[in-house]
């Protein structure tokens, strides 16, 4: 599959989202690639990192909206819950370049990794309410754990875009750097990690993220299940036709 690119060598294994053209938006397809990209990673013992990234000008515009529209995703088996499952529980260390745009899920999936280097033309924003929907990822406890309540609600409740040096702040990116050089730095600091005892960054991770990995498992399940559920009611039929028509969502009659 050529919108997600997978590259592994001298022990990082690369996932590149790349449908540029559609801002990077992820399909079902692209979540199987995914998720099944870090089973492999976790299976293979050769694998020490995984690198996520985009494009200098858009990390991901979220989930595909025509899919959400035509194929909303029905249980816990389908592909993007089996991608959250993977990231939020994956052992080894999790590096993110992120650059542009991520929106939603683009910018949920990065609670789940440990160093993001971000460019300074980021802007992360979690519109699912704007949506017609509820936070995904565990979002609803990580994001008020990291930002603190009450920037947590301004995220979530009205949906409010942030940038990279609140994301600094609050600890959700490790470093900001002009987007050219997100991507090589994100290797680096892969490179980095990839030649240190194993063991030991696994297990290091494992004590870092135990006293959260319950709860993040559980809220997942809870999430989904209202997510999936509100994917199918009127007022986020109505955001996501609105956005396939190119005009405003009007949720006055809903
Ligand atoms: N799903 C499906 N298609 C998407 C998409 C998405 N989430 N985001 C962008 N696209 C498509 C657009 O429809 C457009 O397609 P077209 O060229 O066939 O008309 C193309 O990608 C370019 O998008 P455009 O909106 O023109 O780019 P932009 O640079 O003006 O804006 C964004 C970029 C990311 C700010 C904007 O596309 C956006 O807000 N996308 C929706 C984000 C969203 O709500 N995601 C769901 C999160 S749960």
């Amino acid at each position: 599959m050529t919108e997600i690119l997978i590259d592994t060598s001298a022990s990082v294994m690369t996932i590149t989202l790349n449908r540029v053209d559609k801002k990077n938006s992820l399909t079902g397809a692209m979540y199987a690639a995914m998720a099944d990209a870090l089973a492999q990673a976790e299976a293979d013992a050769t694998v020490h990192v995984v690198v996520f990234q985009g494009h200098e000008t858009i990390f991901s515009a979220g989930n595909d909206i025509g899919d959400f529209l035509n194929v909303p995703p029905a249980g816990q088996d389908s592909p993007v819950f089996r991608f959250l499952r993977g990231i939020s529980s994956f052992p080894k260390p999790l590096v993110a370049a992120v650059c542009g745009p991520a929106v939603g899920i683009g910018t949920t999936l990065l609670f789940h990794c440990d160093l993001v280097y971000a460019g300074d033309n980021v802007q992360f924003s979690l519109p699912f309410v704007n949506l017609g929907l509820c936070p995904e990822a565990a979002s609803s406890y990580l994001a008020p754990q990291l930002m603190g309540y009450g920037r947590a609600a301004e995220a979530l409740l009205l949906g409010e875009p942030f940038k990279a040096e609140a994301a600094l702040e609050m600890g959700l990116i490790s470093r900001i750097v002009p987007p050219a050089e997100a991507a090589a730095l994100a290797q680096r600091q892969a490179q980095k990690l990839a030649a240190k005892p194993m063991s030991s960054l696994i297990e290091t991770k494992r004590l870092m993220k135990k006293s959260q990995a319950g709860v993040v498992a559980e809220r997942m399940v809870e999430e989904g299940a209202s997510f999936a559920r509100m994917l199918r009611e009127p007022a986020a039929r109505e955001a996501f036709t609105a956005f396939m028509e190119k005009r405003k969502p009007d949720f006055s009659k809903i």
